[in-house]
């Protein structure tokens, strides 16, 4: 597969430097967008030797649906400022690898252009200061298809970015054009989210599954699994919200020592080896956030899907490398921290 540092040279050449500058920036001084990804590496492989592996097989499934392998799109707002086909390409290239999408509720597409071509997706949600539109989103969004609603919780104060960036907000159709359409995410959403919000999303009538995404710690997983909902996501917002944040892969096991329950992550997750580092650790399934925005600026629809089948061709070769012929296979003793 394309080396990231590539995709990312690949897209800088051809994105406007204000575009570029969003995708990649991080809060704060970047603490902890520098360390997520040298915190996988921080795992070393112990691979189990000699194994048959003549058939490896990364199928898996999340919260029940079947997916071709571990590692899938995570949300991103504002496709359309980096390609003109925007949220709809990036959810034509999963429907075609297999792959679960996350559909950003910043989306520059609408909710019947995306569903039109997805495969199996999820919308991410914010809890807005308006609680019967956050409600409506999510009804709708399941009557267009979505199979869980996603709840970002780690932005309860959209913090500073590093870098200086701009870009033209008003590219696309989205879902909700308050949101998409300017740039200050902070005036529309609510800053008094709670485990109530939780629990009312959760019983919201018409409703889908709710996975709360931005949990770091093992109380917060817990207390949002007693709240009603049935995954947690371990994220840190890609470093583009608290600097200074821990690191996803060192994050990942007190969660899932706490919870039963399916835990996904995300967070500077660039190669197969870190996506097996991942389950090794216990999750569920490990989601992209940069890869996919630079491929899509690359390639639009096809460059997703090339990228998504590196990933899926990387962590086949992974698990025969490390003597694992099914998912179930990749357990805590494949990995040891340096
Ligand atoms: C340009 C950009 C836009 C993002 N927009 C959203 C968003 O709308 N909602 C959300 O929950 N997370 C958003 N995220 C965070 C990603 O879902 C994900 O947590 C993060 O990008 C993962 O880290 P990675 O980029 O190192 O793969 C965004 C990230 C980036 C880089």
């Amino acid at each position: 597969m394309i080396s990231h540092l590539d995709l990312v040279e690949e897209a800088r050449a051809i994105l406007p430097e204000g575009v570029f500058q969003y995708v990649a920036t991080g809060a704060g001084v970047e603490e902890t967008l520098t360390a997520a990804a040298p915190a996988w590496q921080q795992y070393y492989l112990r691979p189990r030797l000699p194994r048959d592996v003549t058939a490896v097989d990364t199928s898996t499934t999340l919260l029940g649906t079947k997916v071709s392998g571990p590692v899938h799109v995570a949300p991103t707002g504002f496709q359309r400022i980096v390609h003109p086909d925007g949220e709809t390409a990036t959810a034509k290239a999963a429907n075609e690898t297999g792959s679960l999408l996350v559909l950003s509720s910043r989306s520059t597409s609408s909710l019947e252009e995306v569903s039109a071509v997805a495969g199996p997706w999820w919308l991410q949600a914010y809890v807005l200061r308006d609680r019967d539109l956050t409600a409506e989103i999510v009804r709708r969004a399941a009557a267009a298809g979505a199979q869980a609603v996603v709840l970002t919780v780690h932005t309860p104060h959209v913090a500073r970015k590093a870098r200086s960036y701009e870009f033209d907000t008003s590219v696309g159709s989205p879902i909700i054009p308050e949101l998409a359409t300017r740039d200050d995410l902070g005036v529309w959403q609510a800053p008094d989210v709670t485990l109530e919000d939780i629990q009312w999303l959760a019983g919201l009538s018409g409703g889908v599954p709710v996975v709360v995404k931005g949990i770091l710690r093992g109380d917060d997983a817990r207390a949002c699994i007693d709240a009603g909902a049935q995954a947690v996501w371990v994220s840190n917002h890609g470093g583009r919200q608290l600097d200074g944040a821990i690191p996803s892969a060192i994050a990942l096991s007190e969660v899932v020592e706490a919870i039963d329950e399916e835990v996904y992550v995300d967070g500077g997750i660039r190669t197969g080896r870190d996506v097996v580092r991942a389950l090794a650790l216990g999750a569920r399934a490990a989601f992209v956030g940069r890869p996919v925005v630079w491929a899509l600026a690359v390639g639009g629809a096809d460059g997703v899907r090339d990228l998504l089948n590196g990933f899926r061709e990387d962590v086949e070769e992974t698990m025969a490398l490390t003597g694992c012929t099914s998912i179930d296979e990749i357990g805590p003793d494949l990995v040891t921290r340096s």
